[in-house]
Order: C-alpha cells, then sequence, then structure tokens
C-alpha cells in the first residue's frame, strides 16, 4: 500500500528560482491496485515516480508504503526499503552485453544471493513473465515488449509489494502494449501489488487501470476508481473528468 500524503516538491535553480513541480498530493494506491497517472508532459509525473522510489527526496509531506514512511530513512534502513519497490522505464534500460537471464539476475547478485538461489529465482521471473524460452537472448535478440517483459521481470527480482511503471508501454506497438498491460495485471494479481502506472495512452488506462488520477501543474485534477467510471452514462464523463479522457493521447 502506498500512502501519499500532503507531498511537496520543489527544485532551486541555479539563479535561486524556485519551481514548485508537486504541490500538495494526496494519493492512496492499495496492494493489487493498479492506479494510473494521466497528466500532459510536464505535469510532474515522473517527479512523482521519483519521490515515491526515492530517487528524489520530498520537499515536504510524507511516501509511505506499507505504513512505514520511506522518506525518513536513510543507510542501510533506506537500502532496504528501496528493495520494497520496483521500477521499469520507458526503455527498460537492460545491459546490452549481457543475456535476459543475467539482466534479471543482477539485482540479486548484487545483494550476494547464492547461485542456487539465483538460478530459481529467475526461472521463477522469467516464467512469470512467459518468457522462460528468451532466457539466453541478449536484448537486441528481443522485441520492444519482450524487453520491457525483462525489464519487468527485473524490477520484481527482489519481490518488491510496489511496482512503478513510468511510459511502459511508450513507443510499444499495440499487441505488445497488450502483452505488457496483460503481465502487469496478472501480477498485481499474482503478488497483491501496488501497481503505479504512468502514461499518457488512454487505451492502457481502460485496459489495466482500476483507479486514474490526473495531475496538472504539480496537483491531483481528478481521481476515479474506473469501475464506478465506467458505469456512468457517457455523457456524464465530462463532468468526472476533464476533456483528456475522451481523447486517446495527448502527444501525437
Ligand atoms: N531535476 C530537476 N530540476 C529542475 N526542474 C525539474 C527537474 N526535474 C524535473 N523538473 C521539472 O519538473 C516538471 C515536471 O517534470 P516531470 O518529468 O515530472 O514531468 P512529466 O509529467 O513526467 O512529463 P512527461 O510526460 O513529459 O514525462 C517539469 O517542468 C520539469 O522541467
Ligand atoms: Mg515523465
Amino acid at each position: 500500500m502506498i500512502e501519499i500524503d500532503q507531498l511537496s516538491k520543489h527544485y532551486r535553480t541555479a539563479d535561486g528560482r524556485v519551481t514548485e513541480v508537486l504541490k500538495a498530493i494526496n494519493l492512496q494506491v492499495p496492494q493489487a491496485n493498479i492506479t494510473a497517472v494521466v497528466g500532459p508532459s510536464g505535469a510532474g509525473k515522473s517527479t512523482l515516480a521519483k519521490c515515491i522510489s526515492l530517487l528524489e527526496q520530498p520537499s515536504a509531506g510524507s511516501i509511505r508504503v506499507n505504513g512505514s514512511d520511506l522518506s525518513r530513512l536513510n543507510g542501510e534502513a533506506l537500502r532496504r526499503a528501496r528493495r520494497s519497490i520496483g521500477t521499469v522505464f520507458q526503455s527498460s534500460a537492460l545491459l546490452q552485453r549481457k543475456s535476459a537471464w543475467e539482466n534479471i539476475a543482477l539485482p540479486l547478485r548484487y545483494l550476494g544471493v547464492v547461485e542456487r538461489d539465483i538460478s530459481a529465482r529467475v526461472g521463477e521471473l522469467l516464467e512469470s513473465v512467459g518468457l522462460s524460452h528468451k532466457a539466453k537472448a541478449f536484448p537486441e535478440q528481443l522485441s520492444g515488449g519482450q524487453r520491457q517483459r525483462i525489464g519487468i521481470a527485473r524490477a520484481l527480482a527482489l519481490r518488491p509489494c510496489v511496482l512503478l511503471a513510468d511510459e511502459a508501454t511508450s513507443g510499444l506497438d499495440p499487441e505488445a502494449t497488450v502483452a505488457v498491460l496483460d503481465l502487469l495485471k496478472k501480477l498485481r494479481d499474482d503478488y497483491k501489488l501496488a501497481i503505479v502506472l504512468i502514461t499518457h495512452e488512454m487505451d492502457a488506462v481502460r485496459q489495466a487501470a482500476d483507479a486514474v488520477a490526473e495531475i496538472r501543474d504539480g496537483q491531483i485534477v481528478q481521481y476515479g476508481v474506473l469501475k464506478q467510471l465506467l458505469a456512468q452514462p457517457d455523457s456524464s464523463w465530462g463532468n468526472v473528468c476533464s476533456h483528456w479522457w475522451r481523447n486517446l493521447a495527448w502527444r501525437n
């Protein structure tokens, strides 16, 4: 469970000016839930993901994962907390000179897990992303969608309870997008993951999200539970969500 409470983030530029990127964000993502975060370019979506994954320190407010406030941790406790959060980005950033198997094994190797346990875990992960037959393939021998699925397997290596996917399906063709989104839904159900799905693709929201939050200019301006939104007649959409909902994408 992710609980974001009054989260603000500002950056100070070289000339001393302050840019407020996130303004008092409140958002909860329960376990076994996919919450889509949508909004125009520059709205603050990736910054929100970076704050949740502790790559950026919030300026104010708190982020709790399963009840513990990660922003107050440091040293070993922080390193351990980071393992509870898996991340996957647009280009899954696999190491080109390593096989799919080796890429997934990396986080386990860093932790010093013994070889036999690494083998068992990587085998499990490859199976859960449906790519056991690609274990020996190098990233350049995989399709974009397959690379993303290997990236997801790697993000799950340390058994996180939270998965952050920032534009994980951008640039994929419709079929590969469906495969990645289906995988995220399966992982949500199998591992009870709390998933934050940052996307600008409305189809992805419809297909995979349980809830959707719209960020504009650093603030959450709309939030809805998909089941409730979909149960409403079309005419009321405009009241619940602003115009973006009816568009498939902002950037075209
Ligand atoms: N390190 C930084 N220093 C200063 N400003 C930053 C920094 N990182 C992000 N910003 C600013 O914060 C704002 C939000 O950026 P962010 O990357 O979170 O947007 P986004 O919603 O993910 O956009 P996109 O859809 O294009 O990925 C932007 O105006 C950006 O310029
Ligand atoms: Mg972004």
